[in-house]
């Protein structure tokens, strides 16, 4: 099994936990491939946000880019071109596969170095997609967003749809939502006790945090919204949390200056 060279440990264990996770996207690919085929991945919500961005068909990048799936969405939305990039080989493998297999220009460059070192050159972006991204690197958010704007042109966009960083605190009970207690919202991180990511740890932000984040990244922020739906609903729960009166995700949308 190849192992990244300097990498910390809890980057490897995060690693084999999505390495782990990725089998679905395996077994699951003639299911993938239709979906692909016939609909769109992405959110009606990041559809709405990006449609203006996309019909500039700008060259994207796709960091954390995970099942491939939104990469197909945001070449048939627009995109002139769309890089994918994953450390996790499973996934980045499979991605490949089914792009090929769709007869799709896309490609998937695995992601070997650190997670705030994606291996493409400087501006090469004019549009950044992240979603479900920077939660995963510590210290999270700030040297992520760095490495987002070093890949953006100037005035080149990054958009970003992620988990509210509550969502780490709601209960998952289908009656009421509960605060659970052995989490913070200041804290620094968790272990994830959900799939796909069971096992992994996962770095908190505040949404202050990620904000400034982006604005020391150089970036200017253009659009932030906090939304009820969730990023994911896990098989078979119907969580109270998910019924439209709590903050589930948010979007960011942010310029480069000119
Ligand atoms: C929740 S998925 C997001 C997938 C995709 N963006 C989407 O919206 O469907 C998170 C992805 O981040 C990848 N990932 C996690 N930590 C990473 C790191 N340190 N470097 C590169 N990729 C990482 C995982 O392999 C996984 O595929």
């Amino acid at each position: 099994v190849w192992q990244p060279v300097g990498v910390d440990q809890s980057t490897r264990d995060n690693r084999d936990a999505w390495n782990a996770a990725a089998q679905k996207y395996i077994r699951e690919n003639e299911e993938m491939l239709a979906l692909a085929r016939t609909g769109s991945s992405l959110f009606p919500r990041e559809i709405e946000l990006l449609r203006p961005l996309l019909a500039q068909s700008p060259r994207v990048v796709h960091p954390q880019s995970g099942y491939g799936l939104d990469d197909i969405a945001l070449l048939a939305e627009g995109a002139s071109a769309v890089v994918g990039v994953d450390f996790s080989e499973v996934t980045a493998t499979a991605a490949q596969r089914r792009a090929d297999e769709l007869g799709l220009d896309l490609q998937f460059p695995l992601h070997h170095a650190s997670a705030e070192d994606v291996p493409l050159p400087d501006g090469c972006a004019d549009l950044v997609v992240a979603a479900q991204a920077f939660h995963w690197f510590d210290p999270a958010a700030a040297a992520w967003a760095r490495d987002m704007a070093r890949l953006l042109r100037p005035g080149g966009h990054l958009f970003v749809f992620e988990a509210h960083p509550m969502v780490s605190l709601w209960s998952k009970d289908s009656d009421v939502t509960r605060i659970r207690e052995d989490r913070s919202y200041f804290a620094r991180s968790f272990v994830n006790d959900d799939f796909p990511a069971n096992g992994a740890v996962e770095f908190q932000y505040s949404l202050g945090g990620a904000v400034t984040a982006a604005i020391e990244a150089g970036l200017e922020i253009r659009h932030l919204a906090e939304h009820p739906e969730p990023f994911w609903r896990h098989g078979g729960i119907d969580a109270a949390a998910w019924r439209g009166h709590l903050p589930n995700t948010f979007s960011l949308l942010a310029r480069r200056r000119p």
